[in-house]
């Protein structure tokens, strides 16, 4: 798709919005660790905690994970940008992507070609809006099976809150030679071949107030001839 061709207000993804937090925005804003990237997110203003049970609960259901720019993702961001060398000429794909920041940061470090995989039909919309916003062209795939052609190394952040992705990281290594992998929600988290390369601080953008734990990110790399 060419991100310069898609509008950049977005019916359907302001109408889900609404539908589940009446009165929410969805506004552009930079990113606190990599000002270099802006996302279309809930806005920052927004009363959170002044939610009704009944809308906590239509949430819970139907999660609008596109509407936040996660910890993890932010951090795993910052580090493509902060290390070019990861990602440049690559073929890149961003696993779980919601509203794409991951793979955003991978085709601004210089990725040859980055597919953007959710299962969330609105992540994959809100993934071209923030593409468009920020300049870069990401090949969206609702399948991680659709993801054609060779795949140097697949990006992944904030996808182990659902503990039934965790097989997704053996699965990858089979696709591609490797993978990086920020995550905040699985405490010591220990899986061969993966192995820490990075842990820093940082919070979900609009901010969740999560607890402490949430906001300690680390970074995973596995396979080969990737530097640490
Ligand atoms: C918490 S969000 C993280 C989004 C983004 N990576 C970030 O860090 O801001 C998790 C995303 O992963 C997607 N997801 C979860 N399980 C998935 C799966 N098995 N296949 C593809 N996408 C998945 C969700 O739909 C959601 O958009």
């Amino acid at each position: 798709m060419n991100p310069l061709s898609v509008p950049l207000v977005d019916a359907e993804l302001t109408q889900c919005l609404s539908a589940a937090l009446p009165g929410a925005r969805i506004e552009s804003m930079p990113l606190p660790l990599s000002p270099e990237i802006s996302l279309y997110l809930l806005n920052s203003d927004y009363p959170q905690h002044q939610l009704l049970p009944e809308q906590m609960l239509y949430l819970m259901e139907n999660p609008l994970y596109w509407t936040f720019c996660w910890a993890s993702g932010q951090v795993l961001a910052r580090h493509l940008l902060q290390n070019p060398e990861l990602v440049r000429g690559l073929s890149v794909l961003d696993f779980g992507c919601g509203s794409g920041v991951v793979g955003i940061a991978a085709a601004l470090a210089g990725a040859q070609r980055v597919i953007a995989c959710d299962i969330d039909p609105l992540a994959l919309r809100a993934t071209a809006r923030n593409a468009a916003l920020n300049g870069v062209d990401l090949n969206l795939v609702a399948d991680f099976a659709d993801a054609a052609g060779d795949i140097d190394l697949i990006i992944v952040a904030d996808v182990l809150y659902d503990i039934e992705n965790l097989p997704w990281l053996q699965r990858f290594l089979s696709r591609a030679p490797s993978v990086l992998m920020a995550d905040s929600r699985i405490k010591d988290f220990n899986m061969h071949p993966y192995r820490r390369v990075k842990q820093c601080e940082a919070s979900t953008l609009p901010d969740l107030d999560e607890s402490p734990e949430f906001r300690q990110v680390s970074i995973y790399l596995a396979g080969n001839g990737l530097p640490a």
